[in-house]
């Protein structure tokens, strides 16, 4: 049996879900003027750059992904550069969502269109993204990525993990825990 190199990023995508789920909920309430906690928007911010993007994203670009190139698959017009050009889509969904809740808390009116519409396109990319990932880039990395790299690919992952401290994933998992009983 191969030592599993996509579970532990499988398990993550089901948390970062769980925020899209949310972020779906609450900007479409938003959009209708029924939804204004804008602490959520901020915390949803914070996960995505922290969970979402530092802690899950950096162990894809920088470790699974490089270990499909170094597998043959080219690093240009390829599944790898696709994700990698949706990461950065998303950074940039993330950005306009922030500025415009950051203008509403300074008083500016009217904005809170552009919240709920940079969040929901957010979601939608990342459902699509996640899906990918989980159908197709998952399963052929673990079809050709031979055993004798995976090892190091672990470890990798574990050197990644270690830069957070320890209660770093329990506290994004407590986050979503209580916008979902919001
Ligand atoms: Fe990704
Ligand atoms: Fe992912």
């Amino acid at each position: 049996m191969k030592t599993d190199i996509t579970q532990a990023l499988v398990a993550e995508h089901r948390l970062i879900l769980r925020m899209i789920t949310l972020l779906e909920r609450n900007a479409v309430r938003t959009a209708a003027g029924t939804y204004s906690n804008w602490r959520f928007y901020r915390d949803g911010v914070d996960f995505i750059r922290n969970y979402a993007d530092r802690f899950h994203h950096a162990k894809e670009e920088e470790i699974l992904f490089e270990a499909l190139i170094k597998n043959g698959m080219p690093r240009e017009n390829s599944p790898v550069a696709a994700m990698l050009m949706e990461h950065d889509q998303g950074r940039g969904y993330v950005r306009a969502m922030e500025t415009a809740v950051l203008e509403i808390q300074g008083g500016l009116p009217g904005r809170e269109h552009v919240v709920a519409e940079n969040a929901l396109e957010y979601a939608a990319l990342l459902r699509e993204h996640i899906s990918k990932e989980d159908t197709v880039l998952y399963p052929l990395a673990e079809r050709i990525i031979p055993e004798s790299m995976r090892e190091e690919i672990t470890t990798s992952y574990q050197r990644a993990e270690a830069q957070s401290d320890a209660s770093f994933c329990e506290h994004y998992a407590k986050l979503v825990d209580a916008y979902e009983q919001e």
